[in-house]
């Protein structure tokens, strides 16, 4: 949690809003997340917290006296919140999935503000619950050798779909899934020339064949045994995510798991996918030759390749499956 908060401030501290950023952290339980933003980010905003239970609102009240803050503090139910009201940022942080509370979410949001949600429901969104991520986000999802990722893609592709309701879409400008939630911070665009563009560009599907070879298709529909629909764009604004790097490098010199899990997502190669080298090395029953040794060789191939945030055994690459096979069975063993 402490590694998601800090993400947040960093992030919050160097996102390009647009005027001042006004903040709803509409399920705040106690606040901190945004208290923190408040506190730590240099950043000047007006913050609303919002929360269905009394004793949480009386404890955010609690917690903003002792920061000698002052912000707007809310009772009520998040998606009674009126449309009245918008904002550069809403935090939508449930127990469980954050699918129900998406479209108000984003109607909430000032286009190129962004959604920021967690889920917590990583069962369903990696595929270990087919039948709960049918009924919640809309989605065939079935476990796959990229599962994390595959969470965060249904997450955003489902969000999408939702924003297209009202001619809008989303860009993605930071996700990761560490400590068992995924996190996504989704820039609202407007437009419904946008909104067609990305269902038609952006959401696809995921095959995996017995190799453990992915292909990811643009389709409207997926086959027997596909997963998807999902969300096959980037994940991140590299520009942000740099900047949120350097920012945490001088920021909090001292949280060196937050700064390596920021750096590694401003590094991710772009490819949709992860691949985990024991995993293949698995299925072409050999040892694990170094992780560093397999980045060198598709490098040297030519192709893009880099560590991912979502497993240390886990590489992205744009590498063919075949060129991957070759350079994990070619190799030394470590
Ligand atoms: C997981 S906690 C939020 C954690 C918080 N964001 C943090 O970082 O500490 C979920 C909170 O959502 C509140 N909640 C659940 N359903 C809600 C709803 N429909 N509207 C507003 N608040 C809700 C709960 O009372 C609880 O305090």
């Amino acid at each position: 949690m402490e590694l998601s908060r800090d993400v947040n401030v960093a992030l919050a501290a160097v996102y390009p809003w647009i005027g001042s950023p006004g903040v709803l952290d509409g399920l705040a339980a106690s606040g901190a997340r945004w208290i923190r933003v408040l506190n730590e980010s240099g950043i000047d905003f007006q913050a609303s917290f919002c929360d269905r239970d009394n004793r949480a609102t009386r404890l955010i009240g609690r917690n903003l006296a002792i920061n000698g803050l002052s912000a707007n503090v809310i009772r009520s139910r998040f998606e009674e919140l009126p449309l009245d009201d918008h904002f550069n940022a809403v935090d939508i942080d449930p127990f469980g999935s954050p699918a129900s509370f998406a479209e108000h979410g984003l109607a909430l949001t000032y286009p190129r503000g962004l959604l920021c949600m967690t889920a917590t429901d990583t069962q369903a969104l990696c595929g270990s619950s087919p039948t709960t991520a049918a009924r919640r986000y809309d989605a065939r999802v079935f476990m796959s050798p990229c599962y994390a990722e595959v969470g965060i893609r249904t997450l955003i592709g489902h969000t999408a779909r939702r924003a297209g309701t009202f001619d809008c879409t989303v860009e993605p400008v930071l996700c990761h899934a560490v400590d068992h939630h995924y996190r996504v911070y989704l820039r609202k665009v407007k437009g419904a020339r946008r909104s067609d563009s990305a269902l038609k560009e952006r959401m696809g599907w995921l095959r995996v064949g017995d190799m453990g070879e992915q292909t990811w298709v643009l389709r409207d529909r997926g086959e027997r045994g596909d997963i998807g629909p999902l969300w096959i764009g980037p994940l991140t604004d590299p520009d942000v995510a740099r900047k949120a790097a350097a920012w945490a490098e001088r920021n909090m010199e001292e949280r060196k798991r937050t700064i390596k899990l920021i750096r590694t997502l401003a590094e991710e190669a772009g490819a949709a996918g992860y691949h985990n080298i024991n995993e293949i090395s698995g299925i072409l029953k050999r040892s694990p030759p170094p992780l560093e040794t397999v980045l060198e060789g598709l490098r040297d191939m030519g192709h893009t390749a880099s560590r991912t945030h979502f497993t240390p055994l886990g590489i992205k690459t744009d590498a063919p499956h075949r060129d991957l096979l070759d350079v994990i069975s070619s190799r030394p063993c470590q």
